[in-house]
């Protein structure tokens, strides 16, 4: 299969997604990476890993939605399998979303549906949670609102610093990401009619 990575930022995840398909245990290949933002880490992973990669900023179009057309364009170039948001700190056009209904993944740092959009670690910290994680979904017009497939768990201690819950539950991500891509390039994860299924079962 071959997947297209959206990043924006280190791009750690982009690294186990790599690094899961270097070593076969996801039957497919990242065969681009598309960053909004010029100079991030995740540029440099993708160098070194030689997958090609494309800026596209968005300071660079006038509305959402002709950037997102322009990204679109340059993501069906490689007629990819799988779309996967690795970081990509955009709002996504419905449009954007529906012409890749059912092929495109997000990861999102928190257990969802708690936490949507920014700042999901500080609000856990902040509403005193003793646990706290990651869900990864697909994606729909509806932002971190897809239809869930796996969470992980993390605790928050109590003298935990913002920076300890983020490493945890990063390394969690890591885990749990490549599992899922690992189920959708062998076909087992769908999702229809806005539900996601794991072997045909709804998850
Ligand atoms: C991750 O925590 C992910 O859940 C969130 O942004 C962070 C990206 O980290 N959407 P990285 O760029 O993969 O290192």
């Amino acid at each position: 299969k071959k997947i297209v990575v959206l990043v924006s930022g280190s791009g750690s995840n982009l690294q186990a997604i790599i690094d899961a398909c270097e070593r076969q245990q996801i039957d497919g290949n990242v065969v681009a990476v598309m960053s909004n933002k010029a100079d991030v880490f995740a540029l440099e992973r993708a160098r070194l890993a030689n997958i090609p990669s494309h800026v596209i900023s968005h300071l660079d179009y006038s509305s959402r939605e002709r950037f997102d057309k322009a990204v679109a364009k340059q993501i069906d170039d490689y007629q990819p399998d799988l779309i996967i948001l690795a970081g990509y700190m955009r709002i996504l056009t419905a449009d954007f979303v529906n012409h890749y209904a059912g092929k495109m993944l997000n990861i999102h740092p928190s257990l969802l549906p708690k936490y949507p959009g920014l700042h999901t670690h500080h609000r856990a910290i902040e509403a005193g949670d003793k646990e706290h994680g990651t869900t990864v979904h697909f994606v729909t017009p509806e932002l971190d609102g897809g239809p869930i497939i796996l969470q992980a768990k993390v605790p928050i201690f109590i003298d935990d610093e913002e920076q300890d819950v983020i490493e945890r539950v990063l390394a969690q991500e890591h885990q749990i990401y490549p599992m899922v891509v690992k189920w959708f390039c062998c076909d087992r994860l769908k999702m229809l009619n806005g539900k996601a299924y794991l072997d045909n079962q709804e998850i």
